[in-house]
């Protein structure tokens, strides 16, 4: 067995893994980062999206070892300096979750959604973009509203470093 080192929410962690060990099973079994869920077998729902070198990925369709050197934020890395992150604060705030099984993936995507596509986002591209995640408990009104919100909170953000 191969040992698989990656940069994870600003860590080095470094683990023996098989070549057919998939990321999420690295980062919640070796890392013990549980946020990243698991949510399906057929790459459908979305719960396991990590970022990996700033990108979405779902972490279930990847292998550990391509991931080797590779920084990867989970959900556990999002918040900074004790502070939420603006698209955690906006699901606390708008009610984006009620099971909570699907909200580590969802954020991902989001946070990725709006580094990709700017702000404002209106809500027929968020509910487009988020068609590889999927929410069993069907919160969507209220996930397309948290989005929505940070995706503004985000950009002020933005305009205020410039
Ligand atoms: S667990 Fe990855 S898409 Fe469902
Ligand atoms: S909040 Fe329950 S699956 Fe989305």
């Amino acid at each position: 067995m191969a040992n698989v080192t990656m940069t994870v929410n600003g860590k080095s962690v470094s683990k023996p893994a098989e070549g057919r060990t998939l990321l999420v099973e690295f980062l919640r079994d070796g890392a013990g980062l549980t946020g990243t869920h698991v949510g399906c077998d057929t790459s459908q729902c979305g719960a396991c999206v990590v970022h990996v070198d700033g990108k979405a990925v779902k972490s279930c369709t990847m292998l550990a070892a391509q991931a080797d050197g590779a920084q990867v934020t989970t959900i556990e890395g999002l918040a900074s300096g004790g502070e939420l992150h603006p698209m955690q604060a906006a699901f606390r705030e708008h009610h984006g979750l009620q099971c909570g099984f699907c909200t580590p993936g969802m954020i991902m995507a989001a946070v990725d959604m709006v580094n990709r596509l700017g702000a404002p986002l209106d809500e027929a591209a968020i509910r487009a973009e988020l068609e590889g995640n999927i929410c069993r408990c069907t919160g969507y009104h209220n996930i397309v509203k948290a989005i929505a919100a940070a995706s503004e909170t985000m950009a002020g953000m933005k305009t205020a470093a410039e």
